[in-house]
């Protein structure tokens, strides 16, 4: 099994990366190899651009985005781990996905709509939030979030997906930043190993 981590925040310190730090782990312990894009160390150019439409209406890619594509196909699990800025992705994976997964690769449409086409592979998104969790449920943002990145994206394309939010993490103690850590492992330990692999 193989496993693809698209990984965007800044820095090096952020609870984000010790997210990615146990996510790496987990991967290991369970003998799950993986690809790490981390879009700010690869300084991923994420404006989606003229050509890049071209480009789709051609069926083809540029090779930046055709190497990710060959990532994506060959993983049977993709992990996603961001923070929630402005209820969304930050703007490097927001680009990453408007570029990566276009139109007849992630997805086509037939007669009766839209047809995911990276279908017989799981994704896990872990977001952080600032906020706590009682606020957004309170205000519903909590939906925003999930409704956007797993039905909007990764479903539409045809992942099975997980998602786990971490919310109020620059507040919360170190007790509790274990939890979501334990959980985070226990998450990555559930997953479906494809038969025979
Ligand atoms: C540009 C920007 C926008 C943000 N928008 C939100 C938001 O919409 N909701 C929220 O709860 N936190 C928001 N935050 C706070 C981050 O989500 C928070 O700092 C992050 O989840 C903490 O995790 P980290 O330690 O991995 O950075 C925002 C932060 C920045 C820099």
């Amino acid at each position: 099994m193989k496993a693809c981590i698209v990984f965007a925040q800044e820095g090096k310190d952020s609870f984000c990366h010790v997210i990615l730090s146990r996510v790496t782990q987990s991967l290991e312990k369970e003998q799950i190899t993986y690809e790490l894009r981390d879009l700010y160390q690869m300084n991923f150019q994420p404006v989606f651009t003229a050509e890049d439409m071209q480009r789709v209406e051609q069926g083809t890619s540029s090779d930046d985005i055709q190497s990710e594509q060959t990532i994506i196909t060959d993983a049977d699990l993709l992990v996603m781990i961001y923070p929630v800025w402005w209820w969304s992705a930050p703007a490097i994976l927001k680009g990453y996905i408007d570029r990566v997964f276009t139109n007849g690769f992630a997805f086509r449409y037939g007669s009766d709509g839209p047809v995911g086409q990276l279908t017989n592979k799981q994704a896990i998104v872990f977001t952080t939030t600032r906020e706590s969790a009682e606020r957004m449920a309170a205000t519903g943002l909590d939906s925003v979030i999930k409704k956007q990145i797993v039905d909007g994206t990764l479903q539409f394309m045809g992942f099975d997906v997980t998602y786990q939010n971490f919310a109020a993490v620059p507040y919360v103690d170190d007790a509790a930043r274990r939890n979501m850590l334990s959980q985070v492992e226990t998450i990555i330990a559930g997953i479906r190993q494809p038969i025979g692999v």
